[in-house]
């Protein structure tokens, strides 16, 4: 039998308030204009664990950095091997996965309170099931972020003060550097119009679908 490759697996990321978002939508609608079949997703997810997470991260549950940490763990290894919306079985069924958020984000924010190794050992299970084709680094200052989330959000999570996204930023960039021989990351200037940065997330994801 012939085997079949598996459809693309893209990942947007980037701090809270960067455009990831609005990139992920553009580019699940344009592949869908040119008939490619798009599983739009994100992390923390909208399943049970994601919902547990959410709920911690607007301060209406309590729980340690470690278990935190932990949660997205269980939550990321649902979201690949779940029967039901798993991304493995989604991929290996020709549909593309189009992700806002996965590994790089536990590297980035976790590691603001502890060791960035950890991190990654604990997220090793999942970089074994699914390691994304690319990985697209939406990138903005800190302080650009949070004019952006002030003027379009009503309520603040946990993780948006300054300080915070600033030491975000520098993990995310620190992890790009680490792990750069296993990881295809892409950063694209997010401080431009919606359509010049769409333009730069086309030309790096397009060869995934000639
Ligand atoms: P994220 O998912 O990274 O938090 P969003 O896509 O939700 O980011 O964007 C955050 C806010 O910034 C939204 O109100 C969105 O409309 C706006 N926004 C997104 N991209 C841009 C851009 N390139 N220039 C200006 N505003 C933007
Ligand atoms: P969300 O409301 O999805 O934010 P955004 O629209 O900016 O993506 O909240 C997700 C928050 O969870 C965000 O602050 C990043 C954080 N997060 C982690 O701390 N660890 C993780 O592994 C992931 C996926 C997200």
């Amino acid at each position: 039998m012939k085997t079949q490759k598996r459809a693309p697996f893209i990942v947007f990321e980037g701090i809270d308030g960067s455009g990831k978002t609005t990139q992920k939508n553009l580019l699940c609608r344009r592949l869908s204009a040119i008939g490619i079949p798009v599983y739009p997703t994100r992390e923390p997810t909208d399943e049970k664990i994601g919902r547990f997470i959410r709920s911690i991260l607007s301060g209406n549950a309590k729980a340690d950095n470690r278990v935190i940490a932990a949660l997205f763990v269980a939550d990321r290894l649902d979201h690949l091997l779940s029967e039901e919306y798993g991304m493995l079985g989604i991929v290996q069924s020709g549909r593309a996965v189009i992700c806002d958020r996965y590994y790089f984000s536990s590297y980035a924010y976790h590691s603001v309170d502890m060791p960035m190794e950890w991190v990654m050992q604990a997220n090793s299970v999942a970089a074994g099931i699914l390691r994304p084709d690319i990985t697209l680094f939406i990138d903005i200052t800190p302080e650009k972020a949070m004019e952006r989330i002030r003027k379009n959000r009503e309520s603040t999570e946990l993780f948006e003060t300054l300080a915070r996204q600033t030491a975000v930023r520098g993990n995310y960039l620190k992890s790009f550097e680490l792990t750069k021989d296993a990881e295809n990351v892409v950063v694209i200037d997010g401080d431009r119009p919606v359509s010049d940065i769409a333009e730069d997330v086309w030309n790096a994801v397009k060869i995934y679908f000639e």
